[in-house]
Formats: structure tokens, sequence, C-alpha cells
């Protein structure tokens, strides 16, 4: 039978242990991903045992805890603390989510955390999100019109502006688009759903006014088409979005252009 073994400098090792603090009275296993591209080493999982009766609630709590307290070699991204920036994406117990927004006791035993899956490694659990920035910009996040910008603002019936309901709320944390297979297999020219959304919310904006060149530079078997409507955007989303509508959206609109 054939055996598939990762190459060895990508095998996992055991890290080290930081044990309970003395007398903790609610210890809690973390179990972290850790890599440092300057010493050389395999990637390797190390064990924290933080007491949660000196700890916020939140996963973020904990790292901070443990970087504060315990090992400040840790390495994370983190600003607001209340799910708006988007920075403190990771996959926690098997989920891509925010730590910030996790609630400790929601999960139970001990609980893995990994950087956001196939993407590169920084370092720890900062990953490499300069590609998925770029596709965001690929996209033309603003608004462009062609008629000369009215003296005070752009107006907008409140009918339309509900039309940007559930797409202006993205916070571009990474979590669906990391979650996609899709995404995983063809990154490199499939937009993935954050992306893809943030297309959407400019064409289904009323005061837009290129929605034409915006669908036709989507028009492209790679960009768009891959999404399998796999649902996996939509169910991870920690804003409570869904990407895949927004997919399914501009497919419509891409028909509709042609019937
Ligand atoms: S619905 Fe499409 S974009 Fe969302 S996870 Fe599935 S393939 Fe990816
Ligand atoms: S759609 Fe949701 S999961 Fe995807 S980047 Fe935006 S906020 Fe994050
Ligand atoms: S720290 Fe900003 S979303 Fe978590």
């Amino acid at each position: 039978m054939v055996q598939l073994r990762l190459p060895k400098n990508s095998r996992m090792s055991v890290g080290k242990t930081w044990p309970a603090p003395q007398g903790a009275k609610r210890p809690k296993t973390f179990r972290i991903y850790r890599w440092d591209p300057e010493d050389g080493a395999n990637p390797r999982i190390d064990t924290y045992v933080v007491d949660l009766e000196s700890c916020g609630p939140m996963v973020l709590d904990a790292l901070i805890r443990i970087k504060d307290e315990v090992d400040p070699s840790l390495a994370f991204r983190r600003s607001c603390r209340e799910g708006i920036c988007g920075s403190c994406s990771m996959n926690i117990d098997g989920e891509n989510g925010l730590a910030c927004t996790t609630a400790i006791d929601g999960i139970r035993g001990d609980i893995r955390i990994y950087p956001l899956p196939h993407m590169p490694v920084v370092k720890d659990l900062v990953p490499d999100l300069s590609h998925f920035f770029a596709q965001h910009a690929s996209v033309r996040p603003w608004l462009e019109t062609d008629t000369p910008a009215p003296e005070k603002e752009w107006r907008q019936s409140v009918e339309d502006r509900r039309k940007l309901d559930g797409l202006y709320e993205c916070i571009l944390c990474a979590c669906c688009s990391t979650a996609c297979p899709s995404y995983w297999w063809n990154g490199d020219r499939y937009l993935g759903p954050a992306a893809l959304l943030h297309a959407y919310r400019w064409i289904a904006d009323s005061r837009d006014e290129t929605t034409g060149e915006r669908l036709d530079d989507l028009e492209d078997p790679f960009k768009l088409y891959r999404c399998h409507t796999i649902m996996n955007c939509a169910k991870t989303c920690p804003k409570g979005l869904n990407p895949a509508k927004a997919i399914m959206d501009i497919r419509r609109l891409m028909l509709e252009r042609v019937v």
C-alpha cells in the first residue's frame, strides 16, 4: 500500500509545555501552532495551560494572557477586540473564526489553534494575506462614475441602500476564502468568496456607473466560475454574511445580460 507522508520539513513536532500556574482553579489547555521562519525548525504544537479564573472569556483573552505572562514569543494579529477589524481570524478547534468573539467556554476539551488554512505562514498564527488583499483590490472596491461629482454627495434611495445590506458589513477577515475548497485548489486564479462579495457590493450599488465593466472583468472561467456552491463560506463567516449568495447574484446578472 502506498504511504503518503509530508515532506520532512513540514512534519509537525511536539513542542514545549507550559503547565498551569500554581493554585490554578480552572485550568484550560490550549494547543497552539508555532513556526518561526528564523530558527529553521519544523512547525510544532506548544501546550499552554491557562487558569480561566484569572482570564477573560474569549480565546483572544487567553492568547493575550499567554503572550503577556507566559511566552512573549507567540505571534498573532489583533486590534479591536470587538469583531470589527478582522485581524484576529484563525482556525480555532477546526473552524475559522475570530479569536475575539469566540468564547472559551463554548469549546469542550483542549482548544487547538492554528493559522487560517491554506495560506503561507509569516510566523505562528500570522498568515500572509498579501495575495488575498491584492485580489480584493483587483475588484476595484470603490465608487466609479462617469458623470461629474455632485456638489454635495451621491444620493441613493432608501430602497437602493438596502440592497447593500449583507455586503457592506464584511470586515475582510478571510475566514470564508480560507475555508473554501475551490479557493484552496485555485486560489491563484479564483478570486474567492470575500473578493467576490466585495465585487458584488459595488455591482449592486445604484450610484456606481461601471457595472458593465465590472461584470466584464469577472467573465472568466477562473475568477468567478470556480465556486461550486459548497457553502463553507456562509457557514464560517463570523459576521453572518453569505458570500455564496453574492456569487450567485453575480452569475444571475451575467446570464441576464446575454438573454
Ligand atoms: S459556496 Fe463557493 S465560494 Fe463559498 S465555499 Fe463554496 S465554493 Fe467557496
Ligand atoms: S464575508 Fe465574512 S468571512 Fe468573508 S471576509 Fe467578509 S466578514 Fe470575513
Ligand atoms: S481583534 Fe478585531 S476582529 Fe478580533
